[in-house]
């Protein structure tokens, strides 16, 4: 139990699961209220019941932006303030070879992935803009939205738009005290990798083993990773910093691995 978020308000979408739920735990420990914006009606209640006082449930899918605003509106109705918005919901969307892309399916992920983010920053500005508090909105982008051949061609479009509309975003909302960042995950057990890797959204012992094997600092990432870079972004920490994009992927799109042909050999190159 911390103070990093302490009488502090945020909205979380994808709340319900994942790295979204780990970050609602967070901001609730570091002494916070969260709302949790998910379609997942249950799952979504059990976490904010879980939460106690400090969280509500906003039945919300990000691609209905009525159910977007009442999300981000709830937290100002009951708290009186909106400090963070993270527009975090997703799912991998469309996969496959790009000539095969059926179009509606292309333009359903980028309903969820594009306009469910840009629709989340829209209300959280509109809110945090009227209430002239400043506030710090942050958005999931991926590994995939920096690197090529890591997620499939709509999801890396995707994700790459959100990091160009953190730094679009921030360049207006700067003058509002506003900061506008992304979080660009590496691979992370979640229900959403564990059903890529292993076709079972609840099996998180097996896609742990699989990233721990590939991760260049020897364990899988965790999601609580992840929701710490967000509290960065969201806490007094990060106050100076806006339009950035952090990735945290344990080093992997970096070339964190270094060549053995580098440091297997001592030597001096001189002329
Ligand atoms: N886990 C990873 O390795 C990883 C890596 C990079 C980026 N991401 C991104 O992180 C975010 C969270 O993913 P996760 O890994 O926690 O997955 P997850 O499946 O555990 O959680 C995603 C949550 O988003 C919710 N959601 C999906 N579509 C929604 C919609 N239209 N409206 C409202 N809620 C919706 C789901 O119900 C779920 O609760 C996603 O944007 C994902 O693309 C994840």
């Amino acid at each position: 139990m911390g103070n990093r978020f302490e009488n502090k308000v945020a909205v979380v979408t994808g709340g319900a699961s994942g790295l979204g739920e780990a970050t609602a735990r967070l901001l609730v420990a570091e002494g916070g209220k969260v709302v949790i914006a998910d379609y997942g009606v249950e799952r979504g209640e059990a976490v904010a019941a879980s939460l106690g006082d400090a969280a509500r449930f906003a039945p919300c899918d990000v691609t209905v932006e009525d159910q977007v605003a009442a999300a981000i509106d709830l937290a100002v109705d009951t708290w009186g303030r909106l400090d963070g918005a993270f527009a975090n919901a997703g799912i991998v969307g469309v996969a496959g070879p790009i000539s095969e892309t059926p179009m509606d399916d292309f333009d359903r992920t980028l309903a969820v992935l594009v306009r469910g983010v840009f629709v989340t920053v829209k209300h959280a500005a509109r809110q945090m803009q009227t209430l002239g508090n400043g506030g710090a909105i942050v958005m999931t982008s991926s590994v995939a939205g920096v690197q090529g051949g890591l997620g499939p061609h709509a999801y890396t479009v995707a994700k790459t738009a959100v990091i160009g509309l953190a730094r679009s975003a921030a360049a207006e909302l700067a003058a509002h005290g506003i900061r506008v960042n992304a979080v660009a995950p590496g691979s992370i057990p979640t229900a959403m990798t564990a059903h890529v890797t292993t076709g079972d959204p609840d099996n998180l012992e097996k896609v742990t083993e699989h990233i721990a094997r590939t991760s260049p600092l020897g364990r899988a990432g965790h999601a609580n990773d992840i929701a710490e870079a967000v509290l960065y972004f969201m806490s007094d920490g990060g106050s100076y910093v806006t339009g950035q994009t952090i990735v945290v992927d344990a080093g992997a799109t970096s070339g964190a691995k270094m060549s053995p042909a580098w440091s297997g050999t001592r030597m001096v190159v001189a002329r």
